[in-house]
């Protein structure tokens, strides 16, 4: 096996040059609290420059990304990020900023957060905004945390029930629960949508609100909307709506017309903001004039010709440091400039375009819980190749063979052995085809030589890891052949 960065190691290499101390070397010691100073050097490497290129180059080159082909991860929308995004928001003038500067020399700043903040009104239907929230979760539990003040500020405080359909993403029912509130599950019925009669027989005065996702994770428009509206409201509830698959709805239909209350956006997602390895993300919130006076301290508005930050008395308070992850809405603003609103529409239009291109393509192949025209997203059941002798985890090992991503699976619960697969619509044809042509043909294998999937992935770095194991006894840590760590 090649040789790690920490084995190559060589006394005297050198990677850096240092200035010289601009302090008096004997001051040292008095100006370091003596707990701080170390005993010993720090154990790093010795390297040349160009190995600890070479180590970061390899390194990248084992993972994965966007950059690197399709990633089909149903939910998620793993679209690729235009460069113009990292170039804009690498302006020094943002990135030098200090962020307890005064709004007077902030202004440059403010005016990206007014203006994105202006956009995300637009798009969403809804006349408040906050950008604070680090991630969808986040906006989440910011949007609940704004339902609990809302009922408390009318002294309706017998509320104490979030419904949540069972096709939820579990960060639904986590959020709620934080957030103080008893979770009761909606079920869906035979068409992959919430169950009318099941909605109407827990709709009551003890019901705070109803978190939905629409286009729902099954990849299906919830189209009695509006008589569900009717009923949430009609028992004075609000209207939660999970915006991770917004992609699907740009300049076609908007959470506000759908007369949901409130709407998480996750920018990392619909706006090609990187999604990090857990951050730093961005999941703003708007909503509706019900719960504006409950946004989060700051909001961003203009008076007197100046961007200013504006303290509500009835605030849920800061849900993050400062104005959020700055950089991230920097990018999201350039995106949907550069789109402009025809741009956006085209977006949702062709994510659904390849979604239902790409599903086409399979669907003979596979057991298709829902076979109708989908929206960004599909899926699909495993439970054919299962009884075959392969199972959906063995599908999605054995794609990595193939060299692409595999989608998201088991998720949603609902669908045994599910694939939810997202193309989204910065995939050419050219590329969803050879997708397609992969998939169709591990099915072929499925059938005829299961073994080659159980053992997938065999062209990987790693190989099969136990994944319960790898999740509950992670261990990261290099260890030299000694033993030392
Ligand atoms: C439907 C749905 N809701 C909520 C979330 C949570 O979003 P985030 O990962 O930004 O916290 C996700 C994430 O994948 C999701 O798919």
């Amino acid at each position: 096996m090649e040789k790690l960065i920490f084995e190559k190691s060589k006394t005297g290499a050198k990677a850096y040059s240092l200035p010289s101390y601009d302090i008096p070397k004997s001051d040292i010691n008095s100006l370091i609290p003596e707990g701080l100073i170390r005993k010993q050097d720090a154990r790093l490497p010795e390297t040349s420059e160009i190995e600890i290129a070479r180590h970061f180059l390899r390194l990248s080159k084992l993972n994965y990304n966007i950059e690197e082909g399709l990633y089909p991860l149903g939910s998620c929308t793993m679209k690729y990020n235009p460069k113009i995004n990292e170039k804009t928001s690498s302006n020094p003038g943002f990135t030098d900023l200090h962020p307890f500067s005064p709004d007077s020399i902030n202004q440059g700043a403010l005016s990206v957060i007014f203006e994105l903040g202006e956009c995300l009104k637009k798009i969403s239907g809804l006349p408040g905004v906050t950008l604070q929230p680090a991630a969808g979760a986040h906006g989440e539990l910011t949007g609940i945390l704004m339902f609990k003040a809302y009922h408390e500020d009318r002294g309706d405080t017998g509320r104490t029930k979030i419904l949540i359909p069972d096709s939820a993403h579990g960060t639904n029912p986590a959020s709620a629960v934080i957030g103080g509130f008893e979770t009761v599950k909606i079920i869906s019925n035979a068409n992959g949508r919430v169950d009318i009669g099941d909605l109407a027989s827990k709709c009551g005065d003890n019901v705070a609100g109803f978190m939905l996702t629409n286009p729902n994770t099954l990849g299906l428009f919830e189209y009695d909307i509006i008589e569900i509206e009717k009923l949430v409201h009609g028992c004075g509830g609000l209207m939660y709506m999970d915006g991770a698959n917004l992609n699907a709805l740009l300049g076609i239909a908007s959470p506000g017309s759908m007369g949901f209350d409130c709407v998480h956006i996750n920018l990392h997602k619909t706006f090609a903001t990187p999604h990090g390895g857990g951050g730093p993300g961005a999941g703003p919130v708007c909503v509706s004039d019900k719960l504006v006076s409950f946004l989060p301290n700051p909001t961003v508005e203009i008076r007197n010709d100046e961007y200013v930050c504006v303290y509500g008395d009835k605030s849920i308070g800061k849900v993050h440091t400062f104005n959020g992850n700055f950089g991230m809405l920097v990018r999201a603003l350039t995106y949907i400039r550069m789109n402009g609103d025809e741009g956006l529409r085209r977006i949702s239009e062709n994510a659904i375009i390849n979604a239902n291109y790409m599903f086409r393509l399979i669907a003979d192949n596979f057991d298709v819980p829902y076979d109708e025209h989908c929206m960004h997203e599909f899926i699909i059941s495993g439970d054919r190749q299962k009884a075959q002798g392969a199972n959906t985890k063995d599908m999605a090992k054995r794609l990595l063979d193939y060299g692409f991503h595999a989608p998201t699976v088991y998720f949603p619960l609902l669908v045994k052995e599910a694939m939810l697969i997202e193309p989204t619509e910065t995939e050419a044809k050219e590329n969803i085809d050879d997708f397609a042509n992969v998939m169709n043909k591990i099915a072929g294998e499925a059938a005829d030589n299961p073994e080659l999937l159980t053992s997938a992935p065999q062209s990987t770095p790693v190989k099969r890891l136990n994944d319960a194991i790898a999740a509950r006894k992670l261990n990261i840590k290099w260890t030299a052949a000694g033993g030392e760590e």
